[in-house]
């Protein structure tokens, strides 16, 4: 079993940090210098190493290509205002990869394996952590995949567990146009919506282009029995702001991803007073409001975009236009409080962020 300490460490000869401009990286295309790697062999996890970023050798036979069985996390290194570095969260990422690894039938990481090398990563690749601005981060990106090289459709014996992270900027740098999916569906009951398996983006992405085609940034999901009632966005939950209270999808419909700063938020919300509830939404109640004047606002949360402010939502071949996204008083609130607890402009009364 690897322990913190069992983690070997290969050095880059030379850092690549210093040549980089962190305002100028589009997200997700730039890689810090090195990655942690894990394998899981004869029923454990051994081998735990950080290397120099590079490439993987893959047989063409490699199971996790066929069978699907592949999971990921997203999740945030903030440099706090005194230079600083802190994780957000990261065991509620932690217990949420073992959440979708024990949906795909995958062996679950120990907690040494995950924080023990992410830990370690982040404290080697400090450098690779943008200054301390608004919007700005590191992006962690832990994924774990079968590695069998056998054609046949059974859990794989082997997986490699590796984490590599690229420093970004704001996800999305303007209001959404979203588009209510009616036809498609991304989760069904029992299926596996509620994790963050690879599949359940693939599937995602037909639908998901044809929105773009269409003039849309986002598809909103519905569910997929009748297609009438608010799901989740694409890789974002929802909120909106219908008379006052902030309202969101509920969890027990297993169908949406239990998001991190969705819970964030509605701690959030609960301790500024403003009303909020998890509860099933129905497309009509959504457009209705819209037509009314009394849907405020609609927003995506997501580590991502933490907060993505919508402006148009499409609805059977009609735009409804939301009220300016400046005027929308909770997501700026929020989103506020969100980022001064981030960079440690103010006191993190709940703990979230774990000084790396
Ligand atoms: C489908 C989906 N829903 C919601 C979220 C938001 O989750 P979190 O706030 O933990 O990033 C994500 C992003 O991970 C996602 O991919």
């Amino acid at each position: 079993m690897v322990q913190t300490a069992d983690i070997k460490i290969k050095k880059t000869s030379v850092s690549r940090a210093g040549s980089i401009d962190f305002t100028k990286v589009t997200f997700g295309s730039v890689f810090s210098d090195h990655m942690y790697i894990a394998d899981y062999l004869n029923g454990e996890w051994t081998d735990a190493r950080i290397v120099p970023y590079g490439n993987l050798p893959m047989s063409p036979a490699l199971a996790a290509l066929h069978y699907g069985q592949a999971i990921f996390e997203g999740m945030k290194a903030y440099r706090a205002v005194d230079n600083e570095v802190y994780l957000s969260r990261p065991h509620d990422n932690f217990r949420r990869f073992n959440m979708s690894a024990d949906r795909m039938c995958m062996p679950l990481l120990p907690e040494e394996v995950f924080i023990g090398g992410l830990f370690n990563l982040i404290n080697l690749d400090r450098n690779w952590v943008p200054p301390s601005m608004v919007g700005y981060s590191l992006y962690i990106r832990p994924v774990m995949f079968s590695s069998d090289n056998i054609i046949g459709v059974r859990p794989s014996a082997t997986y490699r567990f590796v984490i590599l992270t690229c420093p970004v900027g704001s996800y999305y740098n303007k209001p959404l146009r979203v588009k209510i999916e009616t036809d498609y569906s991304r989760a069904a009951h029992g299926g596996a919506g509620f994790v963050k398996a690879a599949g359940n983006y693939g599937a995602a992405m037909k639908p998901t282009k044809d929105a773009h085609d269409a003039g849309y940034d986002q598809i909103i999901w519905t569910d997929s029995a009748q297609h009438k009632y608010i799901e989740e966005a694409g890789t974002m939950n929802l909120m909106f702001v219908l008379r006052n209270k902030l309202i969101t999808a509920p969890l027990d419909t297993k169908t949406i991803l239990p998001g991190i700063t969705r819970e964030s938020i509605l701690t959030i919300a609960g301790d500024n007073k403003i009303p909020a509830e998890e509860r099933m939404i129905t497309v009509d109640e959504i457009i209705d409001g819209a037509k009314k004047g009394e849907l405020q606002e609609a927003f995506g949360t997501g580590t991502a975009a933490t907060i993505a402010r919508i402006k148009t939502i499409g609805y059977n071949g009609k735009d409804y236009e939301l009220p300016p996204v400046e005027s929308g008083k909770i997501s700026k609130k929020i989103y506020q409080v969100l980022s001064d607890i981030r960079r440690r402009k103010m006191k993190d009364p709940y703990g979230w962020m774990v000084k790396v």
